[in-house]
């Protein structure tokens, strides 16, 4: 984990020109204990908001929690296990609680780094099993459980977390980008029902990008040949992605819901 000075120099680059107006809000971010949701949250962070990492690895999730503390800003890790309900309808309670509200919600946790490739004939139905109850289901009982204070608000971003394999396909990969494509049908959906109390809901593709997190399933020549196809031929970071979660937080964006930002450097287009 990174030092103190290095965590402030680092919160403190996320930091966009505009001025966003995310000062004070409160956004919880689902997976934000390693990887692009470790970004995320200090990206809020950044922005004068208050990130609430909700994750299953406690280790992990307080580790950003104390991270971002330690470098003076504000952060509450709440342990969170996204496909069961019963858990995340606890976590809203607590942070209504404990922060008074709920401003923003992304929906980033989900069984990704941890995934084997495998021909889809050969996945383990429980594992496929439990890849729709995280990645589909858990969406699902976050956006549920946020309901009451972004509705009582009149106001609620939600941002989804797929990917561009949804659009592209990816072989031996059938349970995630199955799941990553129901994201686009609850957004899409979701964004119906609840645009008439002030919240958007949108859907967030990146592109391959390397995190602290070893990953088994994009080799250096899958990752050369991603590159190569992008319309910006360099690697995707997370800092990428932040930005437009930032864009899709405030205030900018707030006639734009129901909609599908693809981040990768123009590899898949719609
Ligand atoms: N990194 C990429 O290249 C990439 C590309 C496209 C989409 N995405 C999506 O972005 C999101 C984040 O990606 P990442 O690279 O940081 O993934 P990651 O696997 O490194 O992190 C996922 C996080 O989700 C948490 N998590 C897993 N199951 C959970 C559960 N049941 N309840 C609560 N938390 C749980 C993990 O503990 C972890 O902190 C994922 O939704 C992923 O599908 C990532």
């Amino acid at each position: 984990m990174d030092t103190p000075s290095t965590t402030a120099a680092e919160i403190a680059a996320l930091r966009t020109e505009a001025d966003l107006g995310l000062g004070g809000r409160v956004a919880i971010v689902t997976g934000g204990g390693q990887g692009l949701g470790r970004v995320f949250a200090k990206a809020y962070a950044a922005h004068g908001a208050i990130p609430v990492i909700a994750d299953i690895n406690e280790a992990r999730g307080a580790a950003v929690e104390a991270e971002i503390r330690s470098a003076n800003h504000r952060a509450l890790f709440v342990p969170t296990d996204v496909a069961d309900y019963a858990a995340v309808a606890r976590m809203a309670d607590r942070v209504r609680g404990e922060l008074g509200r709920i401003d923003a919600l992304v929906n980033g946790a989900a069984i990704f780094s941890t995934l084997k490739k495998r021909p889809f004939d050969e996945i383990p139905l429980e594992e496929w099993d439990r890849v729709v109850r995280v990645n589909v289901s858990g969406v699902f009982h976050c956006c549920r459980a946020v309901m009451p204070a972004m509705k009582g608000a009149k106001y609620g971003r939600i941002i989804n977390i797929s990917s561009n394999t949804a659009l592209t396909g990816r072989p031996d990969y059938l349970h995630y980008t199955t799941t990553k494509s129901a994201l686009l049908g609850m957004t899409r959906s979701l964004a119906r029902e609840v645009g008439k109390f002030g919240i958007t809901v949108n859907t967030l593709m990146p592109g391959a990008t390397e995190t602290e997190i070893p990953r088994e399933t994009v080799s250096p020549q899958l990752k050369a040949a991603i590159v190569a196809n992008q319309c910006i031929p360099r690697p995707e970071t997370p800092e990428d992605l932040a930005r437009v979660v930032m864009f899709l937080s405030s205030d900018l964006s707030r006639f734009v819901t129901g909609q599908t930002i693809i981040a990768d450097g123009g590899l898949a287009h719609v």
